[in-house]
């Protein structure tokens, strides 16, 4: 039964001590991340710097499953495999990114909605057969002084619901993800109040959707201070809003919650986690779904240098394995020390 399968692929995306990479960007945001290390973003650097990220030996352990961007489904490994099949070989779940990116929203000003919903159901088929398992849609949420408006959040809470639908028709586990933005100069308080009300309003449009729970993962952005904030909360006070926040708003019959890391610093975000994880025992399984939180480190070991593949993958192997404890509240800063 299509149901049963959707249920067995969420809880195998967020399996005991394991979470998911990120490793959908797009161009734009691909192109970002290479002229940081000072390389040009062409289609066989990309591909090069996935295939050392895919074929890091052992990642299956920690990594359950990643999700990659279209043009990367498309790809092989230097030997000749398809992505897709590498990533199975290696015990994890390929998924892939299916939005089309947050646009400014008309009448709405600094305030973004997320396209891609036009011709959706025949792209989640050709992705299904292309290997794909489960899918993500972002939904970007911004705080400034009478932002969000409440349109804007229901408008993005509408898209993600609609997406979860097509996505779940498809036999595919949508990964629902509205992001509340931390790059603003808001009180942690105020990200807990507007990451409740988004996801009150996620929550109501998944239903009215007819949205089987069981059969999706949740995406949302941690409660913390931000970027911009003169007061930085602490890890542990970031760890209760994030929990507290989540249990008013998110349904236990959701397998589980898979964070962004927004900006965070690999070591913040992976502390992050820890910290909720240590809080006890939740409704769901907490876990991740990293980009930058994972990459970073070892995208700057790589360097566009095929020479430092190997220096690459272990920087990233350990970031992994750093996040593996993270799932039971075992992480600690001797890990980071001990690498
Ligand atoms: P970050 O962890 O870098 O925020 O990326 C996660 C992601 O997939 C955002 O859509």
């Amino acid at each position: 039964m299509m149901t049963k399968n959707l249920e067995t692929t969420a809880q195998a995306m967020v399996a005991t001590g394991k979470g998911i990479l990120a490793a959908d960007e797009s161009f734009p945001t691909i192109g970002k991340r290479f002229k940081h290390i000072g390389i040009e973003s062409t289609e066989e650097n990309r591909r090069a710097y996935r295939d050392m990220l895919f074929t890091t030996p052992n990642l299956g352990e920690f990594v359950s499953g990643v999700i990659l961007f279209d043009e990367t489904l498309r790809q092989s490994s230097a030997d000749g495999a398809p992505f897709a099949k590498v990533l199975e070989n290696g015990g994890m779940i390929p998924g892939i990114k299916v939005d089309a990116g947050a646009k400014p929203m008309a009448g709405f000003d600094g305030e973004k909605i997320t396209e891609g919903l036009d011709g959706l159901r025949d792209r989640l088929a050709e992705y299904r057969e292309m290997g794909a398992r489960f899918t993500k849609w972002r939904a970007v949420i911004t705080i400034d002084d009478g932002l969000p408006t409440t349109y804007n959040v229901e408008a993005n809470a509408h898209a993600l619901a609609r997406y979860a639908a097509l996505s779940q028709e498809a036999g595919l586990v949508p990964i629902v993800e509205p992001e509340v933005l931390m790059d603003a100069d808001n009180t942690i308080g105020r990200c807990e109040e507007v990451t409740e009300e988004a996801l009150n309003s996620v929550f109501q449009h998944l239903y009215r959707h007819r949205i089987h729970l069981e059969g999706m993962c949740l995406k949302p952005n941690m409660v913390v201070s931000g970027k911009k904030c003169p007061e930085q909360a602490g890890v542990q006070e970031v760890a209760e809003a994030t929990v507290r926040c989540l249990r008013r708003s998110v349904p236990g019959s959701v397998p589980g919650i898979v964070f962004l890391s927004g900006g965070q610093s690999a070591q913040e975000a992976t502390a992050h986690l820890n910290a909720m994880n240590a809080l006890g025992t939740h409704p769901w399984e907490l876990s991740f779904s990293f980009g930058r939180a994972l990459q970073a480190p070892a995208l700057d070991a790589w360097s566009g240098n095929a020479e430092n593949v190997d220096a690459a993958q272990k920087v990233f192997y350990h970031r992994a394995k750093c996040n593996g404890a993270a799932r039971f509240g075992k992480y600690d800063d001797k890990m980071e020390k001990a690498a």
